[in-house]
């Protein structure tokens, strides 16, 4: 049997700072190389950074910085965070590391060796975020990726023979079931090849921060050829090493690589045909998983609701995070955050479920057999309710494991789970403390019996949870008196193991309750992290950040009064350094982020005269708007209709509704009828005014 398991997050933009969605994404993986760990495989498990690129290029202009000065503090700042997650990657690959340049230009070699690489030219509409080339687009038509406007390009380019790999890569989805994970997302795959594939455009002339094509320096290899070629590179591909050879070969194929939801297409159609084409074998599984949404929205830095991984591991801890997002999010699905439900979650699983399991079964051991487990009777003191917690534990077991197996990990721990509810139930009936302050046999013998039946459930949910609460678990395996938990080896996990007379550890609380100043610290924690980095972050974003994507920066704040040609009342402004009186400066304005907007829905609000209810796509998303429009324009006009939106501004609710952006409108008369604001010409949806 294959003993190796080689398990690969995406690299991250070096656009962003890192937040709970991309740890999201690296704890999944991380849970995943613990526990194949804990099965005896010898893991390879990689992370890293995506550091190439025009918007990577455009992101350090913005900031100020030269590009490889500004890769390298975000790139820091991402691997600052895997350790303060205390992740257990095996390496941390940059693209900008001279080994893997040396790889991406060898994989290119290679494809054009082996005739699948030829020069061409485009003219036509590309999109700078996600660098790609939009065909059949007219000028400053929208990205459909990002939902962007283009610009029009015109380059000299090598094309890879993306058309020639149709029939392979369907006969692929068709043959290998598991190659695209879960179902949906492979028929989506799939009915995109079926639609038919343009070669693609591998390498770029218009700007320098890449990768240069191996013979023809004035071009840049493609980001993305670059950027899936890591999950080779960062195991030896392209090295003259012998040692590094042997490791390429040792871990490819890659087992799994795990990928958000929307780079599904690049993962499962780009790269298998770059692998056939450079005539390398293909990844196992790809395995894709939805996002994460804060209470119910998108993370954007247009809303101001990125949430930092740091915050909660300092006001409660790693597992309490990692707990919440396995249990919380059912995989593949998009998922919700909100510190409520973290709070809520940690407190009725851990503090009480799983905390209150061990500590009344450690203590009682304690208290009544001295800390050393003790025997399960096997006479007259043994009742069923005792061996039906040994069924369940039996059958949680394989459940977990094959739960485990098809990616449903939060119903694997749910079902952990009910073996911690059913022990507490089974202590409650059995009322060991009553027993214990009984001397005669037959109550000793009862109170062994449940205790080592309670102790020894317990030692299987710690076994079963360790990827994921590592530990914690940790923790109470030692309290349980069995030494280091990873030493265990998980594939013998069986009933009936836990050794006789074990002496238990010191018992310590493993999961204080958390109450609600806790939700109040990390709220305020959020708010005051936020403050100081909106300059900076929110100048890279602004030249680099896909609307439509999860991963991005906080925005300025909404624009207060002065935003609005309020005067400016800053210490700089009174001092003179400012703008005069009752002007704001340019800067100030930028902060408002007014896009344009197509009405896709517009109706009534019921019991409110004056306001309708709009759904409005801005090209990467759609928001609702509450608007005071309701006498002036009749709903079924404004379908359709282009408007102008502050995008940055708060939400609030109007009637109970959550109105999230305004329109803008002019304020005509007496009575101040609004009068949207509109435009001559046609303009891409999303666009930015400025
Ligand atoms: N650089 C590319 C990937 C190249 S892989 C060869 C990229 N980077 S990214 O930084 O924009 O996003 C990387 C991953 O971060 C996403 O695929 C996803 O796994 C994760 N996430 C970022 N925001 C997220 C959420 N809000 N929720 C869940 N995952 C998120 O695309």
């Amino acid at each position: 049997m294959d003993n190796k398991f080689y398990i690969t997050t995406p690299i991250y933009y070096v656009n962003a700072r890192p937040h709970i969605g991309h740890a999201y994404t690296t704890i999944v993986c991380d849970m995943m190389a613990r526990r194949e760990r804990m099965l005896g495989k010898d893991v390879f498990f990689l992370t890293g950074t995506d550091e190439h690129g025009v918007h990577v290029e455009r992101a350090a202009q913005a900031a100020g910085k030269p590009a490889q000065q500004w890769a390298d503090e975000v790139s820091s700042s991402f691997r600052r965070l895997w350790d303060v997650l205390g992740l257990s990657y095996n390496k941390f690959i940059r693209t900008t590391d001279a080994e893997h340049k040396r790889g991406v230009q060898e994989m290119f070699r290679r494809l054009r060796d082996n005739g699948y690489i030829y020069k061409g030219k485009y003219t036509g509409q590309y999109c700078v975020f996600d660098e790609l080339y939009v065909d059949s687009a007219g000028p400053g038509a929208p990205c459909p990726e990002c939902g962007r406007p283009t610009e029009t390009v015109s380059e000299e380019n090598y094309f890879f023979k993306l058309s020639a790999f149709e029939e392979k890569l369907l006969k692929l989805y068709r043959d290998q079931p598991d190659f695209i994970r879960p179902e949906t997302r492979r028929n989506e795959v799939a009915s995109f090849v079926r639609s038919g594939l343009r070669d693609l455009s591998v390498t770029r002339s218009t700007f320098r921060w890449g990768v240069p094509v191996p013979d023809d320096p004035g071009h840049v290899i493609y980001v993305w050829l670059d950027a899936l070629s890591n999950y080779c590179t960062a195991i030896g591909f392209g090295s003259p090493d012998p040692a590094d050879q042997q490791r390429f070969q040792r871990y490819w194929p890659a087992d799994v690589h795990m990928i958000g939801k929307e780079i599904v297409r690049f993962h499962c159609v780009y790269w298998p045909a770059f692998l056939m084409a450079a005539g390398l074998e293909l990844p196992k599984t790809i395995v894709a998983h939805g996002w994460l949404l804060f209470e119910h929205d998108k993370m954007s830095k247009s809303r101001g609701n990125v949430v930092r991984a740091e915050t909660i591991v300092e006001a409660m801890s790693r597992d309490a995070l990692r707990y919440f997002l396995l249990r919380e999010i059912v995989f593949g699905q998009d998922g919700s955050f909100s510190f409520d439900a973290l709070v809520q979650r940690y407190n009725a699983d851990l503090a009480n479920d799983l905390g209150n399991l061990a500590s009344r079964t450690l203590t009682m051991i304690t208290r009544y057999f001295g800390g050393q487990v003790p025997y399960p009777s096997p006479t007259e003191a043994r009742k069923p309710a005792d061996d039906e917690i040994a069924e369940i534990a039996r059958r949680t077991i394989s459940e977990f494991n094959a739960k485990f197996e098809k990616f449903q990990f939060s119903h694997a721990l749910e079902t952990a789970w009910s073996l911690v509810s059913a022990v507490n139930k089974y202590l409650v009936e059995n009322e060991p403390w009553t027993l214990g302050e009984k001397q005669d046999d037959v109550s000793r013998a009862r109170l062994g019996t449940i205790l080592y039946t309670s102790a020894e459930a317990l030692r299987v949910v710690t076994a079963l949870a360790h990827p994921v609460i590592p530990e914690s678990s940790a923790r109470i395996w030692a309290q349980l008196g069995l030494g280091e938990i990873v030493n265990f080896k998980l594939a013998e996990l069986k009933w009936g193991q836990l050794p006789l007379g074990t002496k238990i550890g010191k018992v310590e609380p493993v999961f204080p309750r958390a109450d609600k100043s806790v939700v109040e610290k990390m709220q305020a924690m959020e708010q005051e992290r936020r403050t100081p980095t909106v300059e900076t972050e929110k100048k890279a974003g602004a030249a680099a950040q896909p609307a439509g994507r999860a991963v991005e920066v906080k925005p300025a704040p909404a624009p207060a009064a002065s935003a609005a040609g309020a005067p400016a009342t800053t210490p700089a402004a009174k001092a003179g350094a400012g703008p005069p009186e009752g002007k704001i400066s340019i800067d100030d304005f930028a902060k408002v982020e007014l896009r344009v907007g197509q009405v896709k829905l517009a109706e009534k609000v019921q019991g409110a005269d004056k306001l309708l209810r709009l759904e409005v796509d801005l090209g990467s998303e759609t928001r609702q708007v509450v608007a005071g429009i309701a006498e002036a324009y009749a709903p079924e006009l404004l379908i359709g209709r282009k408007v102008v939106i502050v995008a940055n501004l708060a939400p609030r609710k109007l009637r109970g509704l959550v109105s999230d952006g305004m329109i803008v409108a002019a304020s005509v008369g007496e009575q101040g009828k609004p009068v949207l604001a509109g435009f001559l010409e046609d303009v891409p949806v999303g666009a930015k005014l400025k």
